[in-house]
């Protein structure tokens, strides 16, 4: 057992307890964001005369070759420290001798491991947003060949009008650029630095935590010394947008686990994301869309555990926010997996855009449109409605589209069809009047995918 304390107790903790209390084995993740937390911290030590020039370049020069030879693996990371922080000054005392005891002056584990939490955060963002990135412009290119390629729009998952598959990216585009906005805020909000808050009433030491602060690039020093180290609410605020995250891909998959089925076929995800039945020869399921769509589950429940320990807990730090590590890192890596390979299945997936436009064509996507027609030829909307729901019904009773029916078929709920109705009821005509803002059809589309496309350039 290496552990920081020891001096006032008579005893040797408990093997079963001490493992219990122990975090390595989960944050030693955390020793990148340690050593440069240390580094600064150093630094600002000397500026501030409490470390000489030699003191310092030892201590940094230490931190670094303890970084390097953890990372090639010539300095084993074993389950004898306690976390992450007693590995770094054990190794570092053990390396420089009695100088490396001076590092922790003015700084307790509480503001630094709050610290090394936010660096290890505002890293993940950066990463996470990458990969989101990845997917919008996967989602972006898409829109640009799709803008003629039809399909139904649904509600209550029924046939509702006719869309475009670009217009239906174009939905998830905006889902995931918000998502992306979400975590840049979270950034925002997280970017003052904790250290040298010491436990939790700051310290005698003449600190310059303006100083610290600017060399880890925050844009200041926390306020408050006692919230600085009991705060979680980056980490909620984090967990809370991967959390929204997931519910779009969860939602996204959804609907491509029921677009891959037999009764839509819609799409065929590729072989590469799909996977065989041990039993049925025929079957290719898309695990990995189900998979994202669980692991949605995982993500929430990271938020909900962190939420119900933060909420007894007095101020300022206690043991139980040790609990934030694991659920945050699995909730980090699981959205980082998730997003790269739903963004990497769509990548490869082939829509059948044969059967999207036939589905379209079917399924009475253009009453509406219909209805439309008869308006515009002087009938009051709520008549011409109950008039093309006869017709669906007619429709339906004898398996046809509005776009077979023959002229008198048409005639006979309304003289006022012409032969022009078939142009307007066609899918085209359909999609393409709809030109609103926002709307499936091609003009209003190409300003979306012009917005959207300078939206990823800029951003
Ligand atoms: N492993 C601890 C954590 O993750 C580090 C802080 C320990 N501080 C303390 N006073 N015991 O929260």
């Amino acid at each position: 057992m290496a552990q920081l304390w020891g001096g006032r107790f008579t005893r040797q903790t408990d093997k079963l307890a001490y493992a219990f209390n122990a975090s390595f084995s989960f944050d030693r993740r955390l020793l990148p964001q340690d050593i440069q937390g240390s580094c600064a911290h150093a630094k600002m030590l000397e500026k501030q005369g409490i470390l000489t020039q030699q003191e310092c370049t030892d201590i940094l020069r230490g931190l670094q070759s303890i970084l390097a030879d953890a990372e090639n693996s010539t300095l084993p990371m074993t389950d004898e420290y306690e976390d992450v922080h007693s590995f770094v000054e054990a190794n570092l005392i053990a390396r420089i001798g009695d100088t490396g005891k001076k590092l922790h002056t003015g700084r307790s584990r509480n503001d630094q491991v709050a610290l090394d939490m936010k660096l290890y955060v505002r890293d993940e963002i950066g990463n996470i947003d990458s990969e989101l990135k990845e997917l919008l412009e996967t989602l972006l290119k898409l829109m640009k060949e799709n803008a003629d390629t039809f399909m139904p729009g649904f509600t209550h998952l029924q046939k509702a009008q006719p869309t475009t598959l670009a217009h239906h990216m174009g939905a998830y585009f905006e889902m995931f650029r918000r998502d992306r906005g979400r975590l840049s805020d979270v950034k925002k909000r997280l970017n003052l630095c904790p250290l040298g808050a010491g436990a939790l009433a700051g310290t005698t030491y003449p600190l310059d935590r303006a100083y610290t602060a600017e060399l880890l690039a925050f844009d200041g020093p926390t306020r408050n010394s006692m919230d600085s180290v009991s705060d979680r609410d980056y980490l909620l605020e984090f967990l809370s947008a991967l959390s929204m995250v997931m519910m779009h891909l969860s939602r996204f998959c959804e609907e491509v686990i029921l677009w891959n089925s037999n009764e839509y076929r819609f799409v065929e995800i590729d072989d590469r994301y799909s996977t065989g039945s041990s039993i049925m020869p025929q079957k290719k399921n898309p695990d990995i869309a189900e998979l994202v769509r669980g692991k949605t589950g995982r993500v929430y429940g990271a938020l909900s555990a962190l939420m119900t320990t933060m909420k007894g807990i007095p101020l300022a730090y206690d043991k139980d926010m040790q609990e934030d590590k694991e659920l945050t890192f699995d909730a980090a890596d699981t959205v980082k997996g998730c997003v790269r390979l739903f963004a990497d299945m769509l990548r490869t997936m082939h829509f059948n855009k044969e059967r999207m436009a036939d589905s379209a064509r079917h399924g009475f996507t253009n009453a509406t449109d219909a209805a439309d027609y008869l308006v515009k030829h002087g009938v009051p909307f709520r008549d011409a409605h109950s008039m093309v729901g006869k017709l669906v019904l007619y429709g339906i009773q004898h398996q046809k589209a509005l776009d077979d029916f023959t002229l008198e078929e048409f005639q006979a709920v309304s003289p006022v069809f012409q032969d022009d109705i078939y142009d307007a009821i066609s899918l085209t005509t359909c999609v393409e009047k709809r030109n609103t803002a926002g709307a499936p059809g091609q003009k209003a589309m190409a300003e979306e995918i012009a917005e959207a496309e300078s939206y990823l350039q800029a951003n």
